[in-house]
């Protein structure tokens, strides 16, 4: 089975069980101002979940675009990565955990054909904001997966949500199959990164609001919540890593035919992880420009510079010749214009924006390489042959250098980069901006009060009517809405004049 049937099969599965399809949401938030990107197949719907009627009905499935790069560091490695998409269904105040769990079930074993004897399962052990899960272990039960399979642990493992600070969440139910490794001990199962269990999908129990006073109080209603992670269900189906999978089959042989025999002197495992690098982030980069997340130095679109700065990186460490993103992005175009629209519409702006960066980024490295001479010739900045940790973040942040980057080049001239004070400058700038990510949490729809429900109902009047004033190729960009007021942020190349201000009132208030 190759990744767009897996989708199609679970969507289909579904739809046959009374569910809409609904189309993925873009990686850029809509409505919620309070997350730079989607990070779960219900981050679009918590509205819904917090008990507005969807005009598609209480049940709804899809497969969501996802973006999360809170591990970007790590990527390179079998199981991490950036972009990704989720299998989800959804029980709106609708069916609960009798139907969800054995539809999982059924999805899995009759339809994929998982070995039932294979799968755990992990369920909410119970503290002082909620019960132990005892109707998800009998339905486990009555599913015919024996006790010593089901494991209850606490809300660190099996609570999911909020998305922010506060918002729809609850106790859950994670799959998890057996790998064939054997168990690392006695207390191995569910839940153990020693790669004998590999976690398939989670079932939320969507009960709770989480309020800014860190308080759980019951929903309107009761949710389903239900997401699966597609490439690594494909991954597990054939028995490999994400990264040889159909998904990424024409992107890794393009990398390995550019880079093929330059790099001889590096080892297997790190070429690989080079490799992986490219792959990962260059496609999280295709669909972020698809949905006119462009490079910048701000907010989604530094991540987005981020990410392509890190395969050209890993391009250059490989010895591919430069320019290479646009060749390696057009694998990647091709394996995914047909499952979405928003990229076979974009080709050429996402081509031209990643060589574009690519080119700049040419530019910005011969500068970080001066600035790098010049510093590593000042006696004073290299007293004691040490590159200082504050030093070597700096052209990390300012240039883009990976400290692995700096610490090579540093050794060439006979230094030695501090390697352990550049770990204490980045962990101390990743708490500046998580915390500086968290504010953004504060609003948005969680607060679900009607004054904030009448100014997200005008967001959408507002965007429409821009459309209609100024042409289709208005897009959000973001949206921001307090109790007060709300703002909207949108693509137009032109400041307004005060005429189609005023055409644009006037069309809302029509
Ligand atoms: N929201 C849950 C998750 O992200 C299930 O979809 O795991």
């Amino acid at each position: 089975m190759n990744g767009d049937q897996l989708r199609q099969s679970f969507l289909s599965f579904f739809a046959e069980r009374g569910h809409a399809i609904i189309p993925s949401a873009p990686l850029v938030p809509e409505n919620d101002p309070t997350v730079l990107f989607t990070t779960a197949g219900m981050h679009p719907l918590v509205p819904y979940l917090l008990g507005e009627p969807h005009p598609l009905g209480k049940r709804l499935t899809n497969a969501q675009k996802c973006l999360r790069t809170d591990d970007i560091e790590e990527v390179g490695d079998a199981s991490h990565g950036t972009f990704f998409e989720m299998l989800g269904f959804w029980s709106l105040g609708d069916y609960w955990k009798q139907d969800s769990l054995r539809w999982t079930l059924e999805w899995f074993t009759d339809v994929l054909g998982l070995a039932r004897d294979r799968i755990w399962v992990s369920v909410f052990a119970g503290d002082a904001d909620a019960p132990r899960d005892e109707e998800a272990i009998a339905v486990w039960r009555a599913l015919g997966i024996p006790a010593e399979r089901i494991r209850p642990l606490p809300k660190h493992d099996n609570w999911w949500g909020p998305a922010g600070q506060t918002g729809p969440c609850g106790p859950d139910s994670e799959l998890f199959y057996a790998t064939g490794k054997p168990m690392c001990g006695p207390d191995c199962g569910p839940g153990c990164d020693c790669g004998a269990f590999v976690e398939i999908g989670n079932n939320v129990f969507m009960t709770y609001n989480k309020t800014a006073e860190g308080t759980f109080e019951p929903l309107r209603q009761r949710n389903i919540d239900v997401g699966l992670g597609l490439e690594r269900i494909l991954a597990m189906l054939g028995g490999t890593d994400v990264y040889a999978t159909d998904l990424y089959h024409r992107t890794m042989a393009a990398i390995r035919e550019l880079s093929a025999g330059q790099r001889a002197d590096l080892a297997p495992d790190r070429v690989m992880r080079r490799e992986r690098i490219i792959a990962d982030h260059l496609r999280a980069a295709v669909f972020m420009i698809a949905d006119r997340v462009i490079p910048s130095n701000v907010e989604r679109g530094y991540i987005c510079r981020r990410l392509i700065r890190r395969a050209i990186l890993a391009g250059h460490e490989l010895g591919m010749p430069s320019p290479f993103t646009a060749q390696i992005a057009q694998t990647i175009i091709e394996r995914y214009h047909q499952a979405y629209r928003e990229i076979a519409d974009q080709v050429e702006m996402i081509l031209t924006e990643i060589g574009r960066e690519e080119e700049r980024f040419g530019q910005t490295l011969t500068r970080g390489l001066r600035e790098f001479d010049r510093i590593t010739s000042d006696p004073v900045l290299t007293s004691g042959g040490t590159l200082s940790g504050e030093i070597v973040f700096r052209l990390f942040d300012t240039y883009g250098f990976p400290s692995t980057l700096t610490a090579e080049l540093a050794r060439e001239r006979g230094l030695v980069a501090d390697m352990a004070g550049y770990e204490e400058h980045f962990r101390h700038h990743r708490e500046l901006s998580r915390a500086a990510n968290q504010e953004k949490f504060k609003g948005g729809l969680a607060d679900h009060s009607e004054r904030t429900t009448q100014l997200h109902t005008a967001t959408h009047l507002l965007q429409q009517a821009l459309r209609d004033v100024l042409g289709d190729h208005v897009h959000q960009m973001g949206s921001n809405i307090t109790p007060e007021r709300l703002r909207f942020d949108f693509s137009h190349p032109k400041k307004l004049t005060p005429t189609e201000i005023r055409a644009v009132e006037d069309r809302i208030n029509a």
